[in-house]
């Protein structure tokens, strides 16, 4: 068997047509940026998460940067993120003139421990910016009951998950959607989203991916250029039919995966954790293993991709160096960042796909 990772091939089979037909009409339409397919869009967003408003985007890095602006952070602020995430959660950061100031993760859900959040908390403190990783809610309940000010989900991996039945989105004071192509929800490019419940904030943001105008030509305020395009919209659009589905057959593989490894007993890896009270969307199945090298090595001499997400936590990026952070600072995310592989994960992975990929594993585990 030939499994990969990911791929968008056998996706676009089954939807092409009703996404070249979206597209053609925009085509004809004339209309590029932004327009009624964008409006529709976030419309539709707006309603899914509960949130009031949705300010669509170019891509998931500009929603998280101005959704940070939106909130009013910049210069001298701090933000308390995780070291244990993409690039773009700190450098949107970075992009404001602010500080990221990271805290370790929890090991079984990757995802911000919020005691020790609470404990990075400074009188610089502007936000927290916590992390859904691979489609699991970060405990934002929990954090709210030790900060007070605002918290800015990083949703981009996150679309349709819940905590306690409130929505990915809708639990912090805003929050940062990504749809590149391998998201849950993937345009045809690059695209993004910002939701919040501030009717301040939702006219901030409309204004800040203007270049800081509401009326034409006249600027209040040093925004960017970051517009959702209309294509991409009208492929958005589309897709979105589609989500709920995909989100289930996501979670149909993932118990799966979890039934095929407890059934033949392998027990050296740890399998994704689902706490009691959320919803996980399964945007990656990610598990851990000491071995994950030579796993990696052998599942790839057997036809299975995999992908380590994230192979060098964001403290020891050279690119970050200038924060001062050291090996040794986050050992939990030095943990997992040594022992995550992500399996193959996307909707139309068939079942006998899955049960050949637990039994390869198990086959590695039990000596070949
Ligand atoms: C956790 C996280 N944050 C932010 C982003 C940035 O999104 P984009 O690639 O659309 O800029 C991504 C996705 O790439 C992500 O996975």
């Amino acid at each position: 068997m030939n499994i990969p990772a990911f791929t968008l091939s056998r996706q676009i089979q089954e939807i092409g047509p009703a996404v070249e037909e979206a597209m053609h009409e925009v085509v004809n339409s004339g209309q590029f940026i932004l327009g009624p397919q964008v409006q529709a869009f976030e419309e539709r967003i707006a309603q899914m998460t509960g949130t009031g408003y949705a300010v669509g985007v170019a891509n998931g890095s500009d929603a998280l940067y101005l959704a940070l602006r939106a909130a009013g952070v910049g210069p001298g602020d701090e933000v308390i993120t995780t070291p244990f995430t993409f690039f773009a959660t700190a450098g949107s950061i970075l992009r404001t003139g602010a500080k990221p100031v990271f805290t370790d993760i929890n090991l079984d859900t990757f995802n911000m421990d919020p005691d020790q959040a609470s404990a990075r908390i400074s009188p610089r403190t502007r936000a927290m910016l916590p992390v859904h990783l691979f489609g699991l809610m970060a405990d934002i309940d929990a954090l709210r009951q030790h900060y007070a000010g605002v918290i800015i989900e990083d949703a981009a991996q996150a679309i349709g998950a819940t905590l306690r039945n409130k929505p990915a989105g809708s639990v912090g004071d805003l929050a940062a959607f990504s749809f590149f192509p391998t998201k849950n929800l993937g345009a045809f490019g690059d695209a993004g989203m910002v939701t919040t419940t501030n009717d301040q904030w939702a006219t901030m943001l409309r204004s800040l991916r203007v270049h800081g105008s509401r009326q034409k030509y006249h600027h209040e305020w040093l925004g960017i250029n970051s517009r959702l395009d209309a294509v991409q919209a009208a492929v958005l659009n589309v897709k979105l039919n589609y989500l709920a589905h995909w989100t289930t057959r996501r979670q149909q593989i993932a118990e799966r995966y979890r039934q095929g490894f407890v059934e033949r007993r392998v027990s050296d890896i740890h399998l994704p954790s689902v706490p009691q009270g959320f919803s996980h969307v399964f945007h990656q199945y990610t598990i851990r293993a000491e071995a994950r090298d030579r796993l990696s090595a052998y599942l790839k001499d057997r036809g299975i991709g995999t992908t380590v997400y994230y192979p060098l936590s964001l403290h020891l990026q050279p690119a970050l160096r200038d924060l001062g952070y050291r090996l040794g600072d986050f050992p939990r995310s030095e943990q997992a960042q040594d022992e995550v592989l992500s399996l193959p994960m996307f909707p139309e992975l068939t079942d006998q796909e899955v049960d050949y990929v637990v039994q390869q594993i198990a086959a590695f585990y039990q000596g070949g």
